[in-house]
Formats: structure tokens, sequence, C-alpha cells
């Protein structure tokens, strides 16, 4: 590893770099090193009462954490003064208009037009098992009845610091990129739509999906350790179905704790990986101890660490990110989907099986365990991902460019070949998206495919919206469910105007998306983008540039099917919001980009910015219950304890407590479950609720409504033996107003052998 090089300490430079805050910035980036900086931030939200983003299903409210929801960011320079950019990437369902506005506002007030629309990305891995209630638009925030403020400030925060982190820490260092396939963690859950493309399209491609991941990894130029790794592959998150009501990472998540345990533990011996030996953050008990002591609340039991391998924040960051790609169309339940009451493959070309949506389900390699099928496309995207950073040889250099662009989508001209010019729509959904997918399937007797709508249904639209005629014609051969991008009341129903934007590191250039493209959407922008690269940038670009799509990025407005694959009209093409040649205007608004970036143009502003919709949001989900303990019990105390002495590996222990609501604190950073380990006669924080063996649940006595606290421990194989007890952290409150009172309570202890 080389190491950098001193730029002349001139005034300028140094008030400069004060301004910038950027504490390496007299260094220069020698022989093609960058500047980068990686951020880290818990993100986990309410983990009660809030309904859970991705399926739109009222019932699916959160209750307890399986694993934590972290904001990941990286930066890269060119260096200190030189273009650099911000992505970062969320355990969420997908980015949101509003959260990009606030994070810019924030950002804006630390550091003046350092981070902006044009360098900043924010991309969602499309879990559905995370907090909804965060978008702006209707359309989004139907079942989360309006927006929800502590998911909101949640995400926001967690970008917020995970971009601050990632700026203190911005050093000289190197990246390597690398490319390989991830085995069978993904299918087509379209398949009978990807066939109406052309078979000579088709023929070029070995499958129906994109099985491609792209990693990053990014290595310290002074000690040449490693720092981190982003990686991009394309499979949906609904691992995690819509009966479940923990809040989850689901695949991608999973493989990202996978990935920064492996490299805290394990680094060494990727042959020796043992995933399942995940053992408590030394910094997550300080954070929730600090509430506890704040407050006079009980104080914790001693969370020292010696002797007890922990993970630790301090400087040893280590990031791991599993991004999404163009998902639209890749489902993990690769097992396939199956008619829930014969067993048998549902109809191919409308997931239905006699007729009913409902009965048609996806099933993952761990079905009927979910938590086992999450596990395993994790691992599997995890497991190729090390390959890829152990392997990884290949250095970038080169410019650190980017370029964005917002875009009114309701009717823009798109030039065909031949010169045909063409429009596109406002947003409408067609009825496929009331049918839903194999990997949760919709309601009210729609199918995917579908193209009539009966009157009752036509009645109903009718009375929130009847389509204009133009928007019917205009929308064809989708039959117009909802006009959504007609609706206003009583605010937007859908985005009109969409941020795309290019950012580049030397050879990679990455496709920000704000939406959910098919897989033969995603290969022929990729494939347009890189030709009018190569063709328009006198040599800077080649055949070796490599495009990648980052899904769901910046802002949402659903699936980008293909114009072939949109006839069929099954839940993607249903859900492409603006007709038939939304693709073809994406792939042309691109390619402007792309010249403007090969000609190093920048293009002239259209006036045009997504509006904050903050004021006029509808807020209807109700506060907490105040919290209260049956007579003669406080909080923290046992209502049912651990039920025998001794447990056996790979045996359940759980413990219930009498709690109040997880929405009084989020303890971000913190957490509500930890297992504690005897060593001499001090309890060891072993595990917490960030692990994948530890679940926290949340719920309330059915006939008293006190709230009730589980602690389920799924004790790993590789557990080492000895003397254990479940510990619960919380926060009550009297009433909404009153300030919270934290306490916490143990199980009694238990061997496990
Ligand atoms: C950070 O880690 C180093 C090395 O492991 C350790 O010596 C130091 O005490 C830690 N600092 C904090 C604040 O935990
Ligand atoms: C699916 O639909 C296509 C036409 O869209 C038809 O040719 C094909 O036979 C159908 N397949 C099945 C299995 O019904
Ligand atoms: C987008 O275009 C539509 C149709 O021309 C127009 O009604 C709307 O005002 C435009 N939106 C913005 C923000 O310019
Ligand atoms: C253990 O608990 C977890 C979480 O509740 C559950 O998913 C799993 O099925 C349980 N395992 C057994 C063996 O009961």
């Amino acid at each position: 590893m080389q190491r950098e090089r001193e730029l002349p300490h001139t005034p300028l430079l140094f008030l400069i770099a004060l301004a910038f805050g950027v504490a390496f910035s007299l260094a220069n980036t020698a022989n093609g090193d960058y500047l980068i900086g990686l951020g880290s931030y818990d993100m986990t939200g309410p983990a009660a009462d809030v309904n859970m983003m991705g399926y739109a299903q009222m019932e699916q409210v959160t209750a307890g954490v399986h694993f934590r929801l972290r904001a990941r960011a990286f930066i890269v320079a060119e260096d200190s003064q030189g273009p650099r950019f911000a992505f970062v990437n969320l355990d969420a369902g997908m980015a949101s208009q509003l959260v990009t506005i606030k994070v810019l506002e924030r950002l804006k007030a630390r550091y003046g037009n350092v981070y902006t629309e044009e360098n900043l990305a924010i991309s969602g891995t499309h879990t559905h098992a995370g907090p909804g209630g965060y978008l702006q638009y209707v359309i989004y925030s139907v079942t989360s009845l309006g927006f929800v403020q502590q998911s909101f400030d949640a995400i926001v925060n967690a970008i917020e610091l995970s971009i601050v982190q990632a700026h203190k820490n911005l050093r000289p260092g190197a990246i390597f990129i690398n490319q390989g396939d991830v085995v069978n963690a993904g299918i087509n859950r379209s398949p009978s739509a990807y066939l109406f493309n052309p078979p000579e399209e088709r023929a070029r491609y070995p499958t129906n999906i994109d099985t491609g991941m792209t990693l990053l990894k990014f290595v310290d130029g002074q000690s040449g350790k490693s720092r981190g790794a982003f990686s991009w592959f394309a499979t949906h998150g609904t691992s995690m179905s819509f009966n479940n009501k923990l809040i989850s990472g689901d695949n991608k998540g999973a493989a990202a704790r996978f990935f920064e345990d492996w490299f805290r533990f394990n680094n060494s011996k990727p042959s020796q990986i043992t995933i399942t030996k995940t053992i408590s953050s030394e910094s997550k008990l300080i954070e929730t101890a600090k509430r506890f002591k704040a407050t006079g609340g009980q104080p914790c039991e001693k969370t020292s660490s010696q002797n007890s391998k922990v993970r630790k924040n301090n400087g040893s960051l280590f990031v791991g990110a599993f991004c999404q790609s163009n998902v639209g169309d890749v489902s993990p339940n690769v097992l396939g989907a199956f008619c829930t009451d014969s067993g048998k493959p549902c109809d191919f070309n409308h997931s239905s099986c006699h007729g009913n949506d409902q009965l048609c389900v996806g099933r993952g390699p761990g079905y009927p365990n979910e938590i086992l099928s999450t596990r395993i496309i994790g691992e599997r995207q995890f497991q190729k991902a090390i390959d890829l950073f152990e392997s990884a040889r290949e250095k970038l250099s080169g410019k650190i460019d980017y370029r964005h662009v917002y875009l009114n989508f309701t009717n823009l001209e798109v030039q065909l070949q031949g010169n045909k010019v063409v429009k596109t729509c406002p947003a409408a959904l067609g009825p496929g998206f009331a049918a839903g997918t194999t990997d949760g399937p919709g309601a009210f007797g729609f199918q995917q495919g579908d193209t009539e709508i009966n009157e009752f249904w036509k009645r109903l639209r009718d009375i929130l919206k009847e389509p204009s005629k133009q928007q019917v014609e205009c929308q064809k051969p989708k039959n117009v469910l909802l006009s959504t991008g007609e609706m206003f009341k009583p605010y937007q129903w859908a985005p009109s105007i969409l941020p795309i934007q290019i950012l580049r590191i030397g050879k990679l250039v990455i496709l920000s998306v704000p939406g959910e493209f098919t897989t033969m959407a995603g290969r022929r922008l990729r494939e347009a983008v890189k030709e009018t690269l190569i063709s328009k940038g006198k040599g800077e670009f080649d055949t070796d540039t490599q495009v990648v799509i980052a899904g769901l990025t910046n802002t949402y407005s659903q699936y980008i099917a293909t114009f072939e694959e949109y006839k069929q009209q099954r839940y993607e093409a249903a859900s492409t919001l603006y007709g038939p040649y939304t693709l073809s205007a994406y792939i042309q608004e691109f390619n402007k980009l792309a010249t403007a970036m090969a000609t190093g143009e920048k293009p002239k502003s259209n006036g045009l910015s997504p509006p904050d919709l903050s004021s006029v949001q509808l807020k209807l989900l109700s506060p907490p219950f105040p919290d209260a303990t049956p007579p003669g019990t406080k909080f923290g105390d046992i209502k049912q304890d651990i039920n025998k002495g001794s447990f056996a590996k790979g045996e359940n222990v759980s413990a219930i407590f009498w709690s109040g609501s997880p929405r009084n604190d989020l303890l971000t950073e913190g957490t509500f479950a930890v297992v504690e380990m005897l060593q001499g006669n001090h309890w060891i924080p072993a595990y917490d609720d960030d692990d994948f063996s530890l679940f926290f649940k949340w719920g309330m006595d059915e006939f008293s409504l006190h709230g009730l606290a589980t602690v389920e421990w799924e004790i790993p194989k590789d557990a080492i033996s000895g003397v254990y007890r479940l510990r619960h952290y919380g926060a009550s409150k009297k009433l909404p107003t009153s300030p919270n009172e934290y306490f916490t309570g143990a199980s009694s202890s238990f061997a496990v052998s």
C-alpha cells in the first residue's frame, strides 16, 4: 500500500480543510487512491403498533425486533477539493422523497453545499419488515394510517449520523472492484411476463434473472486494513412474509449482519465461518445503560466485557452493506410458488389457484420456516460477498463524477426509433397491482394479468377519482384501477417529479433509479447507458466500463417493466406508473445524463423540484396506551419465567416481562433484550436484540391490556456452555406526555450444556 503524499501547507488550503471539516484533507490521494469515509447507524424505529412498509397489509404492524435495521454509508472523494459523492444503503423498504429532502436540509446546515441532491444517493434494501409511514405520497401511507413521525425521524437521523461519521473518518485508501454470480438467491416471479420480451433478446442471457453481484472493497491507505464493502445484487426483501411482525432487515440485512460479524471474528479464516456466534455489542450496552443512569432508573448490570469478544464500534468500524438492484421481478422464494390448498404449482400466467390469487404463495429455501429462508438467502449473498471480497484484486482509478436531474414523468415526450414520438402518462395502477404477487398476494379477487375491472370496482373507483379520457387511452393496455397521478386529495397520491442520477468511480458507473426495474428493463438501461458513455466519451469509457443499477434510490415510484412485459399486466406491469413507455423515458433521460457525464457538461437546471408535503401529511396513528402493570408488580417483573433449569444447544428458552411500549424509547444503538452469561461473579452480556438468535417480542396481555415483553433465545449450536439469564430493558410512561421511566429485569439463571 502506498503512503499518501502531502500537499503544500498553504494557509488557504488549511482554511478550506477546516471549512470542510475533513480531518485528513491535507493529504493528497496518490497512486489512484481516493479519500474514503464509512459510517453506520441504527435506524430500527418503532417496534410496536406501526404498519410495516412493503406488503400494504393493515394487520401487519410491528411487534418486536428480530434484528436491527441500519443505515450504512460510504463517501468517496478524488481528494479534499475534488468531486465526491455519498451513498447510503438503508435497511428499509425503499428511499422516500421526504426523507431525502429533510436529510439534504440537515446536511446543508452542517456542511453547506458539500452534499446536495446531486451527489447524495439514498437507497433502500427493500426489506418488507421495517416500520412504515415515512413516505409522503398518499398511496404509500394508506395502510400506515398516514405519516409516522417516529419512523421518519429514526431514518433521517440514522442517515444523517452515518454520513457525519463517514465524513469525519474520510482518509486515503484504495477501492477494489470484483464481480461474480450469486447462486440460487433469486427466481423470476413473473416468468410469463418475461417471455413477452423478444426471443432474440432473451437468447442473449442464460437465465430470466440477473445473478451478478458487484462488490466494492474499501482498504485503508495507511494500515492496509479493510474498512468495508458495498455490494449490489437483485433479489426481493420478501423472505419474511406478511405474517411476520418482527422488525427485520430480511435477507440483505441478514447478509450485512453476517458479513460484519464475520469480519470481526473470523476475518482470517473464511472457511470456518460460524455466523451464529455473534456476540453482543459493548457500545450498545453502554448506550442503553446511559439512559438508565440519566433518568435515575435502575442501573445496568455490569457491562464490562473483559474476557468476552464484543463488537467494538470505535475506530475499528467495518461496514458491510448489501444494496438492491433491478429487483422488480426477482423473488427470494426460490422453491417457486405453490397453491396452499393442493400443493400444486399455480397457474402460470396469473399466479393464482383456480382463480384465487391468495392461495398462490412463494416458498423460500427454508419453507415453511421463513426465518430460516431469510438466513439462507442472506447467507448465499454473504458467502459470495466474502469470495469477492477476498479475491478482489482490481483497483479502481480515475474520476469521481456525478450527474442528477429531476424529471416530470407526467408527460415526458419520448422519441422512439424511427422518429416516432410518444408520451408518458400521469401515474396509474392497474388491477394486477391489487392482485399483489406470490411473495404477498393481494385482496379483493384481482388476479395478475387482469386487464378487466368489473362494474362494481369501476363505480367504487369513480367515487375516488374517475380517470380522465386521456389517461385511459395513455395507459393502455393497462386498465386504470387507481389514477393516482390524477388524485390530489387530501394531497398527492403519487409522485410526478422523480430524480435520476449517475455516480461514477473510475470504471464503475452507478445508476440511481427511483423504483424497481424488472430484470430485462434493467439490462436495457445498463446497456443503453454504457453504449452512450462509450460513444460520447472520447476514450474515457470502454467495454470494460461497469454499469450497476442501484434500485429504490432517492425516492420511490414503484415498478418499471419493459414495453413488452407491460402487455401482460402482471403485478410489475400494473405497477409501472407512467404507462407503456415508462422504460423508454428512463432510457432516453439516462442517455442524456450519460452524454453530459461523458462530455464533461453539466445539464442546465430545468427548475423542477419535488414537493415537500410534510405540512399536509395526515397522521392518524394513535400514541401508545399509558403503560401500567398489574397490582403488586412493577415494570421489569417477570410474568412468566424460564420453564426449566437447564437447556440444550438448539433449544429455545424464553421469559416474559411486564413492560412499557417500545415506542416510549426506541433504544436506538441500544437493545431491548440481552442474554447474559455468568463469568466469575459477573454477568457479561453475550447476545443482544441485533443477534439472529435472540428475539424481542412485544404485545399486550389479552385480558388486562398490560404491556408484555418476551425475550426468546434460540440457543445457538455453537454457544459456549455455561450459566445464562435473559434480561429485558424498557421504558414506561404513565401518560403520553409523562417522561420516560426506565426499568430492567432479568429471568432466573439457567444452564446451557
Ligand atoms: C477502542 O479500541 C481500542 C483497541 O481495541 C481500545 O484500546 C480502546 O479502549 C477503545 N476505546 C473505547 C472508547 O472503547
Ligand atoms: C399464457 O398466456 C399465453 C398468451 O399470453 C399463452 O400463449 C399461453 O398458452 C398461456 N400459458 C398457459 C400455461 O396458460
Ligand atoms: C408536471 O406535468 C404536468 C402535466 O403537464 C403538470 O400538470 C404539472 O404541473 C407538472 N408538475 C410540475 C411540478 O411541474
Ligand atoms: C424458537 O423461537 C423462534 C422465535 O420465536 C422461532 O422462530 C423458532 O421456531 C423457535 N424454535 C423452536 C425449536 O421452537
